[in-house]
């Protein structure tokens, strides 16, 4: 689809049915490297008698690929892969009015959720940003889809930029906020929402890559509180992978910072937050952490594990 966006279709091998699913859901691919979600594309509503005939997803080619969007990108026609049924972090709130925030290759489960609200005549707008027009796909659809309920927004032409403080003060009573794509957006359209006076319950978000390693990522220790045993997480593991590995049973979701399920009790240490889902208040206390993504900022954590 672009330079780096490459579209896939699935069906099932059997010739079967695929299971339903409503707009915003992803399924998990098990793959080599592990699971990856991604988000199920429609421009026709899925109907609710039976399932559909086919599943459609665009993956982006991640430069800090951990083998996954590889793996993606690396497979040819008649190539099968093992799917997860379809689950969804990020519903649609029913009837609400929306407004839709995609950020590059973020713009995957907006695809379904303006398909839905279109169908069912409920007012919507739909902004998409990107790097350049080149590098979105999709693009062309959605203008024929979505016409004057569809803005664009080019990182390189700044007279197209997202205003994101005129957006938020734009928003209606009723109106409900979905954002998705990179943390940088998610954090830039929680805080203009906040400042506009949007209650947090109005503002939906999925975070569409996992927080990347970031260079100068450096080794730290993990006590698990209940049994003293201590695990070292290098760079480039979590922390739920090294206590996994170690036999630690921990309850996770969307292994991306955004699901919140994975909310630990820090009771000695500091973290280094790179979550989406956490309020800046929690994340300024310091008493609870995401462990799905976050680090330390200490040289040990001790966890109430
Ligand atoms: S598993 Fe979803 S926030 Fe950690």
């Amino acid at each position: 689809m672009t330079d780096k966006v490459r579209e896939l279709v699935f069906v099932r091998s059997d010739g079967g049915e695929l299971a339903g699913y409503a707009p915003g859901a992803h399924v998990k691919f098990q793959l080599p490297s592990g699971e990856r979600s991604y988000s199920l594309i429609d421009f026709k509503p899925v109907s609710g008698d039976g399932g559909p005939g086919e599943y459609r997803f665009a993956v982006q080619l991640e430069m800090q690929s951990t083998g996954g969007s590889q793996h993606m990108h690396d497979l040819a026609v008649g190539d099968e892969a093992v799917v997860s049924p379809p689950g969804n972090d990020f519903p649609l709130v029913p009837n609400a009015p929306a407004l839709l925030i995609a950020g590059g290759i973020g713009i995957t489960p907006m695809i379904s959720m303006a398909t839905a609200l279109a169908f069912a005549a409920t007012p919507f707008r739909f902004h998409y940003a990107g790097r350049t027009s080149s590098a979105m796909a999709y693009r062309d659809e959605l203008a024929a889809a979505f016409g004057d309920q569809l803005t664009l927004h080019f990182d390189d032409q700044p007279d197209t930029a997202l205003n994101l403080q005129k957006l938020a003060a734009s928003v209606g009573e009723d109106e409900h906020v979905y954002v998705c794509g990179p943390k940088g957006m998610i954090d830039a359209v929680k805080s203009a929402m906040e400042t506009a006076g949007i209650a947090a319950d109005r503002v939906h978000f999925e975070l569409f890559t996992s927080a990347a390693e970031q260079s100068g990522d450096v080794a730290f220790e993990v006590e698990v509180h209940a049994t003293g045993e201590v695990f070292t997480v290098p760079p480039g593991k979590t922390i739920i992978e090294v206590l996994e590995d170690g036999g630690v049973d921990l309850i996770h979701d969307c292994l991306r910072g955004d699901c919140g399920i994975c909310k630990t009790d820090i009771i000695d240490g500091v973290p280094d937050h790179r979550d989406v889902v956490l309020s800046d208040s929690e994340k300024a206390e310091g008493k609870v952490m995401q462990i799905c993504v976050s680090r330390a900022k200490s040289a040990r954590l001790v966890l109430d594990l």
